[in-house]
This record gives structure tokens, sequence and C-alpha cells, in this order.
């Protein structure tokens, strides 16, 4: 429903009559007047983010002296902030690296499944699946990680943590002012908030939100005040730990201290590949983003789909296929690694690919029931952000609370957010989750073990300078919006802003459809229905954000025109 918003979207921001202030950023963002820039050429820096003020926050923090690393963590807490839909510190996600020396990092700050949690958790006395217990409320949770992989990104950093926070407290404690889009969002998930809420919070303090309205988040701003002051144990223990195990305890949540102490981010070694020449970074499990990445490019490579055309019926058809063997794979083979073995070089090597594409018919659809995964021997609510400093680093981000406003739970007394991210796991086998996809044993719920996502940051260099900094929300549409970014800068000679905002389609196995918004060209569609394609209409599809560094150094930079996505940068 909140998608429907974007749709009545308008980029005024109605000023109130409250005195503008300045939050803690160099003296730079001013939560009362601030503007949607959708795209824009940078000389030096860029951020372009889900919410204007975050973007704000990433470029003040970098003309401070802050780099790529810096801006990402102050971006993500002004995220948590001002868009609680799916910025969070209650959730967890991905960030990918690339240092101006080359060198390569990737933070795995993914939620983890409770102690207490077990394999059937969501099935009732029937075995029957209740998706409702996996997507709502208490139990939805996972142990959030976003503040560990905050820490975990430091040592990449310049600044005082301090001052990464600082702008984020402020942004909470002064409050900033809401957009129509923001109040109405806010309004219809109300009912779900009391219900899935035990105490009130900073987003029920009104009956009714409406734009120009200022949401004040007094109890966030004291959690965040605890984390800047006590570091990673300002969130994993103390008070902050104590208000969120209490709130479990009010109704059927499985968090417990234990858990919170036990969780840590870890370091994963970026996945990469090439394309036409490109070298393409990915995250590797427990996302499914970056394999599903390398996959599909690496299918299409040997086809010259630059010369079928953008959107072509020749170029769809081939991309749907590549998709939907992709995502067979996934529901069988892709799980946390530190649980299964994901077989991630065979479902990679070149041989095993070609042969995945053996089958493929041109002008004739292949049909899911008959694909399965390869043999191996052996509310769509994230966001994304993506950073390029003056040094030439790169910084993507993609973290979520899975669906909107995640578990709608926040916890009482510390104002934040719990994700709804169970979910993500195979609640059992052949159930689909919330975006439809299935999975199997490798995506199993276990006590500690990550969820199976589909964020997928991603990274290009070209002749090993840094080019295209990506990513997207969208569930399990995200690898599929990022695959098309890239193809239609690379194949299809887009710039940024077009490679972003043009039609996008989606297939991902099961169920056996193609998605596409509602610009997608008829022509194609009526000749791939002719081949045997079923298509289903879509609210837009993913909140893609890129910056592009064309061949003179300069930023190209672009938010989706999808939301209030922005950009900023000097
Ligand atoms: N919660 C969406 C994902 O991780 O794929």
């Amino acid at each position: 429903m909140y998608k429907k918003v974007l749709l009545f979207f308008c980029y005024l921001i109605i000023s109130t009559s409250v005195s503008a202030q300045i939050v803690g950023a160099g003296r730079a963002v001013d939560p009362y007047e601030y503007q949607v820039l959708k795209t824009q050429t940078f000389e030096r820096a860029a951020v372009a983010s889900a919410h204007a003020l975050a973007s704000e926050v990433g470029t003040a923090i970098m003309k401070q002296g802050g780099n790529a690393f810096d801006a990402a963590i102050a971006t993500q807490l002004a995220l948590a902030v001002v868009y609680p839909i799916a910025g969070n510190i209650g959730g967890g996600g991905f960030l990918l690296g690339c240092k101006a020396d080359g060198e390569l990092i990737g933070i795995d700050f993914r939620e983890t499944a409770p102690a207490a949690a077990s394999r059937d958790m969501y099935l009732d006395k029937e075995g029957k699946a209740q998706t409702d217990w996996s997507q709502n409320g208490h139990l939805a949770a996972g142990v959030p990680g976003t503040v560990a992989g905050l820490f975990a990104t430091m040592p990449y950093a310049k600044l005082p943590f301090k001052s990464l926070i600082q702008p984020a407290i402020d942004l909470a404690e002064k409050g900033f002012l809401i957009s129509a889009n923001e109040a109405q969002s806010l309004n219809w998930t109300m009912g779900n908030f009391n219900k899935y809420s035990t105490r009130p919070s900073a987003f029920t303090s009104r009956k009714e939100w409406k734009a120009g309205d200022t949401l004040i988040q007094i109890e966030l701003a004291q959690t965040l005040k605890r984390i800047r002051d006590k570091g990673e144990r300002g969130f994993y223990a103390g008070k902050t730990a104590k208000l969120l195990v209490a709130e479990m305890k009010r109704r059927n949540g499985l968090i417990s201290r234990k858990d919170l102490k036990a969780y840590r981010a870890k370091n994963r070694k970026p996945l990469e590949f090439t394309y036409r020449g490109h070298q393409i970074i990915g995250f590797p499990p427990p996302s499914s983003g970056g394999i599903i990445l390398a996959q599909t490019l690496k299918m299409l490579e040997p086809y010259p789909l630059g010369q079928y055309g953008f959107q072509s019926p020749e170029a769809v058809q081939l991309i749907v296929e590549a998709e939907r063997r992709a995502y067979a794979d996934r529901a069988t083979h892709l799980g946390d690694p530190d649980f299964w073995e994901v077989p991630q070089e065979q479902l990679l090597s070149d041989a095993y690919l070609k042969n995945r594409m053996a089958d493929f018919e041109a002008g004739k659809a292949s049909i899911s029931k008959n694909i399965q995964a390869g043999e191996i021997r052996e509310s769509d609510q994230t966001t994304h952000l993506s950073i390029v400093d003056a040094e030439g680093n790169m910084v993507a981000v993609t973290t979520t609370l899975n669906g909107a406003y995640g578990s709608k739970t926040v916890v009482g007394g510390a104002g934040f957010l719990l994700n709804n991210e169970m979910d993500d796991f195979s609640i059992k086998p052949g159930v689909a989750n919330m975006y439809g996809a299935v999975g199997g044993e490798a995506n199993a719920i276990a006590p500690n073990k990550r969820m199976l996502s589909s964020m997928c940051p991603a990274l290009v260099l070209k002749e090993g300078k840094p080019f295209i900094v990506v990513g997207t929300p969208g569930g399990t549409t995200i690898p599929t919006s990022v695959l098309q970014a890239i193809l239609n800068i690379i194949d299809f000679n887009m710039n940024p802003a077009d490679a972003i905002n043009s039609p996008k389609f989606h297939h991902q196995w099961l169920p056996d459809l193609v998605d596409i918004e509602k610009d997608f060209p008829q022509e194609t569609r009526k000749k791939l229905e002719a081949m045997g394609y079923t298509f289903r209409l879509r609210d837009g599809i993913g909140r893609t954000e890129i910056i592009m560094i064309g061949a003179d150094g300069k930023r190209l930079s672009a938010a989706d025109k999808r939301g209030e996505d922005s950009v900023a940068g000097f």
C-alpha cells in the first residue's frame, strides 16, 4: 500500500512556522528546509540514499574530512531516524566497500535467529505455516545486526564515532519535517503499530500525521546517545538490551540478553567476477544477491544484448530465462554459509552456467516446473545507500527491517523498530515468504543462523578504476534491479538516471510470472505473451541508488524516481 503513496509523491516539502534548526553535521543540514534532488553531477563526492536529509548528512560528514566509510555510518544512522520504514538500528544488512587502493571490504551484519528459535517455530499444531507469526510482532524479529555493522565499519573511517552519530541524535531529538507520503505511510501503519507494540511510541504520538508535521523521537535519541557514549555495548548490553528483552517478554518474543551479547558482525570475502571486461564486486552468502547477479550476468554474457536492443523481446526473454535459472538455484543451494555448504564455486563456474542455459529456446518460454536447481555434486522494505568520496573510495550499503516498518514492534522506552527478518528463512519447504520466494533445507531455521537475503550492494570497476556504486531495496527483486541497472549502462549505454528509472521487470522462478512496471513496453509484452510468458503488473519495483564515475572523474549521481530518494554531494 505504501508504494501507492509514491504515485502521488510531490517533491514540494512544506515549511512550517518552526524556525530552522541546524543538526550537528557541520552546520549544513536543516531538518525544516530540505529538498529532494533526483540527479546531479558532483565534482568530488556524492551520496545517494532514500532520504534527502540522510544524503545531506553523509555529504556534510565528507565535507568535514570524513571518507566514504564515515559517510556510510552517518548516513545509515540518519536513515534510522528520518526513514523509519526501512532505515534502522533494529535490523541488519551488508556493506560492500572498495578502497581507493583497491582493497575490498565486505561486512555482514545480517540478523540471526535467536538461540531459542527452532525449525518449525512458525508451524501451528496442524503443521500449517503461519506467516503472520513470521511477519508481524515480537516473534518475527531476528537479533539485530546494524549497530555491530556500524562499529565493524569504524576501522575504515577517519572521524570519531561521536561525530558520525551526532546528526542522527539531533534529528531524533529536535525532529524533522515529514512529507505527505511519510505522513500517509505512518497513518496507514498506525493500527499495526498499536497492535504489535506494547507501549506508545513517537509514531503513535499523534492520531493522524500530515505533511509538514515534525516527527520527534526522544526515546530513539536516548538510545542513540547510549550508543554514542558506550559504543556497541550501548545497544547490545546495558539499558537498551534490558528494554529490548523486556519488550520481548511482554509478548512472545525470543531475543534474550545472551543473544544480544553474542551477536557479531562478520567480515566476508566479496565475490569478484568479470562482465564484458568490467570487474564486478558483489556480496556473497548469506545474501543471495551477489551470486544471482554473477550467475545472471555470466549467463547473459555470450549474447549480444546491445544489438538486440533495450527491452526488445529478444533481450527481455533472455534476461528472464537467466533469472529463472538463478532463482531456482537460490531456492535449493543458498543459505547461511556458516550452517550450510554453499556450492559457490560450482554455481559460478563457466561450465555450469553454460550448461544452465543449454535448454534455452529463443522465442519459447521455459516452464518453471521443468526447471529445477542445477545438479551440484555435493512489503519489500529495505533501503540502500551509495557513496563515493573525493579519494575514490566506494561504499554500497543495503540495510533492512524486511517489511515496511519491520515487525511493527517498537521497543518500549527505546524508540526503535524491530525487524521481521525471520520471514526470510524458509519457514516450511515450499511455503512462500512475503516476497513469494520458496526455499528448503539450505535456508531452514536454526538457532543463531543468518536468514538468506536477496540484498545486493554492488560495485563495478572499469579498467581497474572505480566506475559504479549501485544497490536497491525490493526483496527478491533486488538482484534483478541491480542486474538491469548494470546492463542498462554497460550494454545499452544509458546514463545513470535512465539506467535506474527505466521500466523494470523481474522473474524469480516461482511464481512463474514476469513482473513488470506499468511503463514496460507493450509491444515487447505482447510478443513475449505469444511465446508463452505470463505477465503481472506491479507497483514500482525497487528504489535504486546509483553513482557512476565518469571518465573525467565526475560523480554522476541519481536517486530513483520511484520514491523521495535524493542525492547530495560537492
Ligand atoms: N529482507 C529482504 C532481504 O534481505 O532480502
